[in-house]
């Protein structure tokens, strides 16, 4: 999935909204920027998180985004032009433009499972991370999307159509023993739920909604019909009280304490 023109447009209004806010706290509680500290954000999307990080390193640290999408990075940049310390690149992640041990933290935000081998993506943040260096992880487990008060049966197929939209749809099933292989330790893991009672446009769901039924449209066989049905339906439910959706985003944090022998040998799945 490419985010760009209206997909790019719909994710920057997703991650303004309250739960997303709510999110990027925690991130920055578990990235602990330290004044100074040189900070790689990858797929930083419209820059929101970046903005936060560029403040806490402050103008003697370095906030770097790199992200595959112009669209976004358009946004990032006119979120953080006032900071001297903030660059933005477009730039993939699987091959960062940076010397080996440069960030003292890494951080990626719904973005890893968006990369077919992710493997390469993982090395790459240890290749770039400082010895001791922190590495800060979301990404949800698209399989515990729960909605009900919709029209069921279209819920049921939207949500199928969406399993399809990343190549790692569970990324934090796997991400522990990834990191591992490529030269991490201490990793932990905690949910981050988000619960939605209302369907409004300050909420994940509203926007996680759009984002679901523009993919499931152009790949996923619905019709635009369907679509806007399916939407009726879910502002019925917030009508007649019984609209509920929850999520459970997962916060992966970790430590690089030494460099792979054998970057790539890991493999994901399970026996
Ligand atoms: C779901 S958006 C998340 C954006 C932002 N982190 C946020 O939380 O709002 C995923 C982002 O990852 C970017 N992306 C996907 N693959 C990438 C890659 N290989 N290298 C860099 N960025 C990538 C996309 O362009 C998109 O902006």
């Amino acid at each position: 999935m490419e985010f760009v023109g209206e997909l790019a447009v719909v994710q920057q209004r997703l991650a303004a909204c309250r739960d997303l806010v709510a999110r990027r706290l925690a991130v920055l509680e578990a990235l602990a920027v330290a004044p100074g500290e040189q900070v790689l954000e990858a797929g930083c999307g419209s820059g929101l998180l970046l903005r936060e990080i560029g403040a806490a390193v402050g103008e003697q640290g370095l906030a770097i985004g790199i992200d595959v999408s112009p669209d976004q990075l358009t946004a990032a940049r006119s979120h953080c032009k006032d900071m001297t310390q903030v660059q933005v690149r477009v730039e993939d992640m699987r091959a960062v433009a940076a010397a080996d041990e440069l960030f003292d933290a890494t951080v990626y935000v719904q973005v890893l499972e968006y990369v077919p081998d992710v493997e390469t993506a993982v090395a790459e943040a240890a290749r770039v991370t400082k010895p001791g260096g922190r590495f800060v992880n979301v990404a949800t487990n698209w399989g515990s999307l729960w909605w009900a008060g919709g029209e069921a049966e279209l819920t049921a197929r939207m949500v199928s159509a969406w399993h399809g939209h990343a190549p790692h749809p569970n990324l934090p099933v796997v991400l522990p023993l990834l990191l591992e292989h490529a030269g991490f330790t201490a990793v932990h893991q905690r949910p981050l739920t988000i619960l939605n009672r209302h369907f409004h446009a300050d909420t994940f769901s509203y926007w996680a909604a759009r984002l679901i039924a523009a993919y499931a449209i152009a790949n996923g066989g619905i019709s635009p019909d369907d679509a806007s049905r399916w939407m009726d339906s879910l502002t019925a439910a917030d009508e007649h009280r019984c609209y509920f959706f929850s999520s459970v985003p997962v916060l992966t944090t970790a430590t690089l304490t030494a460099h792979p022998t054998a970057v790539g040998a890991a493999r994901i799945g399970c026996p």
